[in-house]
């Protein structure tokens, strides 16, 4: 397995590479990100895997300066896992044009791709320009690469949506595939932030799926309306402790919110234990 610091190099060593499959990642690896590597080598002879930590998705108080790095722990992973590329660029390689802002980065100068209004909803209603961050690292990451395929977690599932729309609107020739969330024994979606999570906090991460469960369950029994039950499982979680971004049933293929009309749905919510935002969501047919 070759790790990999600069554009040039990657491209070096990607020449006549046959099929490429890629999978992005900001590092601090765990079992759902190999399982995503595990389905890129499905797909092709060669597996790069980007660890680059993006501060352009993170907002001004987002968790960008304690954003775990584990860079050896990583490439151990990925090595077993059979990857053959890493491609791990700095902060600097991949924006050249970011100026320095004391402790900080300027990334005013930055050229961005813009995303679909629904980028504001959801996640993105309290987490202003992150799915722009998102859709233009990946871009740029998709453009270094040039990858046949690229996989990502459904966990994400609006990123993920983000950039189903990123390669189709911008015609790019790559195949989007989507991974199934890995889940704890408790539930618990495996996410890199769950390293924020007290002892007790972790036990109590796994009510977010279940209460998740629980509504999906109902819908399909027919027994309440969505709405009613998104709200009835928001302040539930209140009550169990949580800071409740939101609850929301969806289009599964649109994300536009969920109506009576709607199969192919999907409940998604972000909620806060303590300082910690998690998300996860259920996708399901009616
Ligand atoms: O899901 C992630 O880890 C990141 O958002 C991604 C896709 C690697 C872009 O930085």
């Amino acid at each position: 397995m070759e790790i990999i610091a600069s554009i040039r190099e990657l491209r070096n060593s990607l020449n006549n590479q046959g099929h490429i499959a890629f999978v992005p990642t900001m590092g601090n690896l765990h079992d759902g990100h190999l399982k995503l590597v595990d389905i890129a080598k499905q797909h092709a002879q060669c597996v790069v895997v980007s660890i680059f930590v993006n501060p352009l998705q993170f907002g001004p108080h987002e968790d960008l300066a304690n954003y775990p790095r584990t860079l050896e722990a990583d490439c151990r992973k990925l090595q077993a896992a059979g990857a053959n590329i890493v491609f791990t660029p700095s902060v600097k390689e991949m924006y050249p044009d970011a100026v320095s802002a004391g402790e900080g980065l300027n990334l005013r100068q930055t050229m961005k791709v813009t995303s679909p209004p629904i980028a504001n909803e959801l996640c993105g209603a309290s987490r202003p320009g992150h799915f722009d961050g998102v859709a233009t690292v990946v871009a740029k990451l998709f453009n270094i690469v040039q990858p046949d395929i690229a996989v990502f977690g459904k966990k994400d599932f609006q990123q993920l949506f983000i950039i189903r729309e990123l390669v189709k609107q911008f015609n790019l020739p790559i195949e989007i595939i989507a991974g199934d969330t890995v889940r704890e024994p408790s539930g618990l979606a495996m996410s890199s932030r769950n390293g924020y999570l007290t002892e007790t906090q972790k036990n109590q991460a796994a009510q977010l799926y279940k209460m998740l469960e629980s509504i999906v369950l109902r819908v399909r029994n027919g027994t309440a309306e969505l709405g009613i039950l998104a709200d009835a499982a928001s302040l539930a979680l209140k009550e169990l402790g949580w800071d409740v971004d939101y609850v929301s049933f969806r289009n599964q293929t649109t994300l536009m919110p969920a109506t009576s009309e709607d199969k192919q749905l999907i409940v998604l919510a972000a909620a806060k234990l303590g300082t910690t935002r998690l998300i996860d969501n259920i996708d399901f047919l009616r």
